[in-house]
């Protein structure tokens, strides 16, 4: 396989490090761009010798050109991934997702005009809205998100698609179903382990518990992301990347509950939005994920599996902490 120079931004997050190490497994040179906000250089520290890191940030580097110079494909994975943030600053999900991605677009059309880099997105399942068709296929319509940060991303997919047809940039975006693992540092698993390390007596669930979500391990995520980016002959392409199944939410706190060996824990239920956890929480989220597997990839853990492995991992990791 040919050698790439490939840059991840958000590498020193909780998805971005593990597609870092997977690409570092198939043996390609890899740039780490990320200014930290919510990312971790610990997330890292196995494999700090082994790329280039760049602490700088896509809304405010103004040599975003210089650190582009000879790279060949670009994951981008930083953003502010905090849905629940949109209901109260509607700013960061505008600055953060869609400034920043493109800031660095306009940086990779002009970094080599005639053979720019070529990209690949981490969107999210959240740009189809209260879909009415469920599992949701990639040409569902109309996308009518309910969050700043659903918003936000189908913005930025919308100037990808213009800066890959008007640049030639050959791009990929990839909407994600909830993703969970080790390195987590926010979702369900997350907040249920802390609520439950602070008052191991009581959890509060967001939402009335009848909340269905499709959930992949990263592990799995970042192999499909990979797989179809290499895959990919046409200039621009979208992909769901989840299982095809989904729990209802309602299971996940025994999940937890069983992998911290507590008893006796009483489940509150907020109610929530309507029911969701909370403002733009999208209630019944499925994806339909045909079109990644026809590539060739398959996850190996379904959302149940998905879930009970990954406290697990985020367990063992805030124990080492
Ligand atoms: N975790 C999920 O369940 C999920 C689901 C759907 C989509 N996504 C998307 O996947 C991507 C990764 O999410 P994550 O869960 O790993 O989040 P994360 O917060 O762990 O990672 C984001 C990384 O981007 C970096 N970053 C943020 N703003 C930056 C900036 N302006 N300049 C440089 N670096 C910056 C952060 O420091 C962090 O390391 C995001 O684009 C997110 O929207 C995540």
């Amino acid at each position: 396989m040919e050698r790439k120079r490939i840059m991840v931004t958000g590498g020193a997050g909780f998805i971005g490090s593990h597609l870092v190490d997977a690409l570092l497994e198939k043996g390609q040179t890899v740039v780490v761009y990320d200014n930290l906000s919510g990312g971790k250089k610990e997330f890292l520290s196995h494999c700090m010798d082994d790329i280039e890191f760049i602490e700088r940030d896509l809304v405010t580097d103004d040599d975003l050109i210089g650190s582009l110079k000879d790279v060949d494909h670009v994951y981008h994975v930083a953003a502010n991934p905090d849905v629940r943030v949109g209901a109260d600053d509607t700013w960061v999900s505008v600055e953060q997702n869609i400034i920043a991605t493109y800031n660095l677009l306009e940086a990779m059309r002009k970094v080599r005009p005639d053979d720019p880099p070529s990209f690949s997105f981490t969107s999210t399942s959240t740009v189809y809205g209260n879909a009415t068709v469920l599992p949701t296929p990639e040409d569902y319509g109309p996308l009518i998100p309910i969050s700043q940060y659903g918003a936000s991303k189908l913005a930025a997919e919308a100037i990808i698609s213009a800066f890959s047809d008007n640049f030639g940039i050959k791009a990929s975006v990839f909407r994600f179903a909830n993703v969970v693992g080790s390195r987590s540092t926010h979702g369900i698993l997350f907040d249920f382990y802390h609520k439950l390390m602070k008052d191991p007596s009581r959890l509060e669930i967001l939402g009335d518990g009848l909340q269905r979500k499709s959930y992949i391990h990263v592990s799995d995520c970042v192999k499909g992301v990979i797989h179809a980016t290499d895959d990919q002959e046409s200039p621009f392409e979208y992909y769901n990347v989840g299982t095809r199944d989904y729990v209802e939410i309602k299971q996940i706190p025994q999940i937890v509950v069983e992998a911290m060996e507590l008893d006796n824990v009483e489940f509150v239920y907020t109610g929530g939005h309507k029911g969701a956890g909370w403002k733009g929480d999208v209630k019944f989220m499925s994806l339909a994920v045909d079109k990644i597997i026809s590539t060739g990839w398959e996850y190996d853990l379904d959302s149940k599996q998905t879930l009970e492995l990954a406290i697990r991992e985020i367990i063992s990791d805030l124990k080492e902490v």
